[in-house]
């Protein structure tokens, strides 16, 4: 496997791999969700790149970039037995030279969950993203659908920028207790690792009320707040029932949905999501 880290080498090396060329963009610090995007990737394309950027636009002044966990000897190992073939791996500098000042602003379905509590967040995620396909050019690009938001954004910027690669949406991989794997269950305590599945419990139950016949949309979200906010180490940050593709909040669930949440526990906050009315 081949480490790169200048702009100029990627695209040298991107023009000598046989194609398809799969992408898999990650912040490192990996995990089986990662490596299920690689392992995928591996399978549809004749050749694998895997990025792994911190990238700093895309946190908050207040949020955890300088503390965000980074392993890149473990990550290259594990990268290493996947067969990727190339781990781009740039710096800062070389992301983000002096005087960058071009950034990529995806309207409307940026502006409610996440985008509404951690300002300028999917214009950091939209600007890096925009700038590996430009620099990799791969035919496809995998992302795990845990962050339903982003993948949101991702797909509608692909398709209005023609960024010529076709996204791929991998479902999260979850602990045996179901808990979504993140890179950032790290900072859970144990009492908080112990608590944070009713999460999932919570979305769940919501899916199997929908797959009940439950349309309401207001009795979804009052059903998984109800399990949530009865968790004590819990602080309920939002839970939304939306259109899956413009995350529009629903009144009836007459379409693809998406039951999204964020929730604190101690350091940790978390996301999580289930798709219903699909097919
Ligand atoms: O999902 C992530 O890890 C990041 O948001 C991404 C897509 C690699 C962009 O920095």
């Amino acid at each position: 496997m081949n480490v790169i880290t200048t702009v100029a080498d990627m695209i040298a090396a991107r023009e000598r791999l046989p194609r398809p060329l799969g992408l898999v963009p990650t912040m490192g610090y990996l995990h089986e969700g990662h490596m299920t995007l690689a392992r995928c990737a591996r399978r549809d394309c004749r050749s694998v790149i895997a990025s792994i950027f911190v990238n700093p636009t895309q946190f908050g002044p207040n949020e955890d970039f300088a503390a965000y966990p980074r392993d890149m000897e473990r990550d290259l190992a594990m990268l290493t037995n996947e067969g990727v073939d190339i781990v781009f791996a740039p710096t800062v500098e070389e992301m983000y030279p002096q005087g960058f000042s071009t950034y990529v602003n995806v309207e409307k379905v940026t502006d409610v969950l996440e985008g509404a509590r951690r300002p300028g967040h999917f214009r950091g995620v939209a600007t890096v993203v925009t700038k590996l396909f430009t620099v990799i050019r791969p035919d496809r690009s995998y992302f795990g659908q845990k962050d339903g938001q982003q993948v949101a954004v991702i797909k509608r910027m692909t398709a209005d920028l023609a960024l010529g690669t076709e996204i791929v949406v991998v479902p999260t991989v979850r602990e045996p207790d179901g808990l979504a794997m993140s890179s950032r269950n790290v900072y859970l305590t144990p009492a908080e690792r112990a608590a944070a599945p009713v999460l999932y419990r919570a979305l769940c139950r919501a899916r199997d009320m929908h797959k009940d016949g439950i349309r309401d949309a207001n009795a979804l979200r009052a059903e998984v707040t109800r399990m949530i906010v009865a968790e004590p180490l819990a602080t309920l940050d939002y839970v939304s029932v939306a259109d899956a593709a413009t995350l529009q909040e629903l009144e009836a669930v007459d379409r693809p949905a998406m039951i999204s949440l964020a929730c604190r526990f101690g350091r940790a906050r978390l996301i999580d999501n289930v798709v219903i009315g699909q097919g």
